[in-house]
């Protein structure tokens, strides 16, 4: 059986189960593009100096460039008994251009191979999905502009605390995906190091320039040491902690939508895209796509304890352990850059019902605290004014009414300070106006941040 790049050593073929448990050609052919990147790369080098000739690389460059045309037309025919991409790469080109093809591996092994193609397509994945990002960033500005002055109540553990504006609402989720982009840009500095030259393990005797060949595939570094180079996978695993936080974010986002569009709560809708009906309810428009969102966290979560997980037993240097990164690494990849596209496209058109917020904000004393914030004022220590204010609302309990609702006279019997002035404080424009602070939910406050994030998510 010489059907193995390494099959010269073996006196007899591994079984069909055995091929199929050890090939990975099914998932990591999408790495592909990146393989012949980083190979041409080597090639490159390899010429500059003097491993190869320069005909022998101009046979690899017009290989290379038909092996991809083969593969971008999905006429490349993948085998299992190739194992791998890079076997199956390179088994093509050997077919295409002869002994060039077999100078290609020189100086190179697949463990420092396959590290350099993840990192390629890591690097890629990572500029998309900070795209999406700031996109999403955007779109949440976008919309917390025209809500700037629209009043919500403020949750805390479900219950109505205080009004906010939905702008600032929207903000909140801003800030968490601009943290995210931020994790990524600092994930990317250290995927974006060079393996190639590690070889096997050891390094390679051949007078190579590592650095030559980081510059031409963009890594800002090359790996300081080789044993490190091959078997290390925290730069996927990073990526995956990455992943899961801006998923957990989208997920936490997702829930509030799914509680919003109920029609007990009536906050917002969804346009008719991102929803399905039921095949027996025929009144129903369920929020499909945030719950699939929501439920999606769950996968990426998984994937980073996998990674987490494989990594911790091994011994240096490479393992074959690590081929198992790629599924996971890939899902996670795919997931969040599928989910971001969406929201993307979802949250500009979300349809506000600013009445349905105003009703609810107007029920549960959001505007409790402005009426303790008001005695405070006027001289009232802060414990014993919430102590007032917290008997009155138990009054307001009793009698189904609001705050607002009592009379200056009927306040004054739970305070003598209470004055003329208090239906401006217990007002819920009152109350968001006065918080006009930095990070507060004034609606000034939030037309400022909101510019800053669209300024801030253009310029990335
Ligand atoms: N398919 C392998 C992987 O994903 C490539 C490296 C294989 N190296 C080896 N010595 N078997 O990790």
């Amino acid at each position: 059986n010489k059907a193995q790049a390494w099959s010269a050593r073996f006196s007899e073929p591994v079984s069909e189960l055995v091929k199929r448990y050890t090939a990975s050609v099914s998932f990591d052919q999408r790495m592909a593009r990146f393989d012949i990147q980083g190979s041409l790369a080597h090639a490159e080098m390899l010429a500059a100096s003097g491993v190869i000739s320069n005909d022998d690389l101009a046979a690899i460059q017009g290989g290379m460039q038909q092996i991809l045309q083969e593969i971008e037309a999905g006429q490349f025919e993948w085998s299992i008994d190739l194992e791998d991409v890079h076997l199956n790469i390179e088994k093509r080109l050997v077919e295409l251009v002869g002994d060039a093809g077999k100078r290609l591996h020189t100086g190179r092994s697949r463990n420092d191979q396959v590290a350099t193609d993840i990192r390629l397509w890591l690097r890629n994945e990572i500029d998309i999905s900070l795209g999406l990002l700031q996109q999403l960033r955007a779109g949440l500005a976008q919309l917390a502009l025209e809500h700037a002055d629209t009043i919500m109540p403020g949750f805390t553990h479900l219950q109505v605390a205080q009004p906010v504006t939905f702008g600032h609402h929207l903000l909140a989720y801003a800030e968490m995906f601009g943290r995210d982009a931020e994790r990524l840009t600092d994930c990317r500095k250290r995927v974006n190091r060079l393996p190639l030259g590690a070889a096997a393990l050891a390094g390679t005797s051949y007078p190579i320039d590592r650095e030559r060949v980081a510059r031409s595939l963009g890594f800002d570094d090359v790996c300081r040491n080789s044993l490190d180079a091959v078997s290390d996978r925290d730069f996927a695993i990073e990526f995956c902690a990455a992943a899961a936080l801006i998923m957990t974010h989208i997920s936490r986002l997702s829930e509030e939508l799914v509680l919003w569009m109920s029609p007990r709560i009536g906050f917002i809708d969804l346009a008719d895209r991102f929803c399905t009906g039921s095949s027996i309810m025929p009144q129903k428009k369920n929020p499909d796509v945030p719950e699939l969102a929501r439920g999606k966290t769950g996968r990426v979560n998984g994937h980073l304890i996998a990674l987490l997980t494989l990594m911790k037993g091994q011994p240096l240097a490479y393992n074959k352990d690590n081929q198992e990164d790629k599924e996971g690494l890939f899902d996670a990849a795919d997931t969040i850059r599928d989910t971001l596209t969406i929201f993307v496209d979802m949250v500009p058109g979300i349809r506000v019902r600013p009445e349905a917020m105003r009703a609810a904000a107007l029920q549960g004393f959001a505007t409790a605290t402005d009426l303790a914030d008001y005695l405070v004022k006027k001289g009232v220590p802060f414990r014993d004014a919430h102590e007032t204010v917290a008997l009155a609302v138990r009054e307001c309990e009793t009698r189904g009414c609001d705050l607002a609702d009592l009379s200056v006279a009927e306040l004054q019997a739970f305070h003598p300070l209470v004055g003329d002035d208090i239906h401006a404080v217990l007002t819920l424009e009152g109350s968001v106006a006065a918080r006009k602070h930095i990070g507060g939910t004034a609606p000034e406050r939030v037309r400022e941040e909101a510019r800053r994030v669209l300024a801030e998510s253009a310029n990335r």
